[in-house]
């Protein structure tokens, strides 16, 4: 869905008085309809029945291919020009220019902070980086082979039996707060579950570095002398965490949204986003991309592979996307950011299948016909390898840079007078009333 830009609406030829006319050729009636934003309300339907007593028109939308399920301010998306904006700023210039907690506060609060604001922002999240001791023997409860993203998305979960408070949701301050604490927390958790899987002691955050590179010093620290890597490691994960930060209502973000709007803790809300994004179709393809790089092995078995995707035996992880029909801009990002990580750690031998890959798949009549192009996930798998992820943590990444577009996506929505508890309707196809059959009967 390409999101309707604000500018171009208003200024649209009768924008405002549009409106829809449906002729209903059941029973002959015409209706009219507002057009707002380019949309009709699917409740004005309703009012189109045959009769008094029928329920009224629905649409039928699986997986909401064209419905609008909120306004939203934070991100905009044209999925057939390739472009990312976080509230207005192109995704290009926010990768070049920006910081991740500088990218935070902006999807957040809708303005990029002054120095004064964006002090007090990262010393805020840097000192809410610790977590409950709780935690720790929590995690220390997985099996020794537990997935990390299985492990995050019940530690998050597990944040709202530690701040009750978080359940008032009526007040804005504790909302900030909570808002504060994940983002602040999600590395500590990912860098927990990693330690805990690879049987290392778990290291705690340290308040003298940048989120970032704390983050991979509590992945990485082994032994008493302080971790050190190389600032262009640090930057290069700053603008992953950056491309990734919002991508409007993507799966996880709906599910964010859709269980937040049953007025739950915003703990319960992210952890169910964690769940939506662990999903080999979501935030999970960069894992299923590097699987998949490692079992086609030589560039010479490629031809093989594509025969069988063609034939539909299986899909090119890392390619296509619901909305981007053109390019993923954050794939283009991300290509520059390989050359940055392999200048420091040298190049990842799958780096050549992934480029032929592209090559041969951006040349072939199936891929083109379907509009299918490298997306965030096609090269971010081979970043994080070279940095020292195992696989299971790819997804973990994802959802470390997602947390700041959940948030704001859930505070948004607490704000919006059109939200109510999602509830969709179904068509039912399944029998009609019939009477219980005794079990002897069966
Ligand atoms: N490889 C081969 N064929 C594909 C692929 C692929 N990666 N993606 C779509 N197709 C085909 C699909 O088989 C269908 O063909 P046909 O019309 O002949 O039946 C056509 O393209 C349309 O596919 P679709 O499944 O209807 O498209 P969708 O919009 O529902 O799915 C998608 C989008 C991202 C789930 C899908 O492209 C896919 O499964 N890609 C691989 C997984 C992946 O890389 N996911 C990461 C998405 S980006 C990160 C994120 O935002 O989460």
């Amino acid at each position: 869905m390409t999101t309707q830009q604000p500018t171009a609406t208003t200024d649209a030829p009768g924008s405002g008085n549009e409106t829809l006319t449906i002729v209903d050729n059941r029973t002959g009636q015409s209706y009219e309809l507002p057009i707002t934003d380019g949309t009709i309300r699917a409740t004005e339907l309703r009012q189109i029945k045959v009769s008094d007593d029928d329920f009224g028109l629905m649409t039928y939308d699986p997986a909401f291919m064209n419905t609008a399920s909120c306004r939203s301010e934070i991100t905009f998306l044209d999925g057939d020009a390739g472009v990312l904006r976080y509230r207005g700023y192109p995704i290009e210039q926010l990768a070049e220019k920006s910081s991740f907690l500088e990218v935070a506060y902006l999807l957040v609060y809708g303005e990029l902070p002054n120095q004064q604001q964006l002090d007090r922002w990262v010393h805020d999240i840097t000192h809410h980086t610790f977590v409950h001791e709780n935690v720790r023997t929590f995690m220390q409860g997985f099996r020794y082979d537990a997935h990390p993203m299985g492990m995050l998305q019940s530690s998050v979960g597990m944040l709202s039996t530690l701040y009750p408070e978080a359940k008032d949701l009526t007040d804005e301050e504790n909302n900030e707060l909570q808002i504060v604490r994940l983002i602040a927390k999600m590395p500590t958790l990912g860098a927990f579950a990693y330690r805990h899987i690879t049987g290392k002691p778990f290291v705690y955050p340290n308040n003298e570095l940048s989120y970032s590179e704390n983050f991979l010093s509590m992945l990485f620290t082994t032994g008493v002398p302080q971790y050190t890597v190389d600032p262009r490691i640090v930057r290069a994960l700053d603008v992953l965490f950056i491309l990734h930060a919002d991508h409007e209502q993507n799966c996880s973000t709906s599910a964010v949204r859709s269980v937040g709007s049953s007025q739950v803790d915003p703990y319960s809300a992210v952890a169910a986003g964690v769940s939506a994004l662990y999903g080999p179709l979501h935030g999970g393809a960069n894992e299923a991309v590097l699987k998949m790089l490692r079992r086609i092995e030589r560039v010479e078995n490629i031809p093989d592979f594509m025969e069988g995707v063609k034939a539909g035996k299986e899909r090119l992880m890392g390619f296509g996307h619901r909305v981007y029909k053109n390019f993923d801009p954050r794939a283009t990002i991300i290509k520059k950011a390989c050359d940055d990580v392999f200048e420091v750690t040298g190049v990842n031998p799958l780096l050549e299948i992934a480029v032929e890959l592209e090559k041969i798949a951006l040349g072939d009549e199936y891929f083109v016909k379907r509009k299918l192009y490298p997306n965030v996930d096609f090269y971010s798998g081979l970043i994080y390898e070279a940095l020292g992820m195992p696989e299971d943590m790819f997804t973990v990444l994802f959802a470390i840079g997602r947390t700041p577009g959940w948030v704001a996506q859930w505070r948004e929505m607490l704000g919006d007078k059109d939200q109510k508890i999602s509830r969709p309707r179904q068509v039912y196809v399944g029998p009609g009333e019939r009477d219980y059959v005794e079990m002897s009967a069966r």
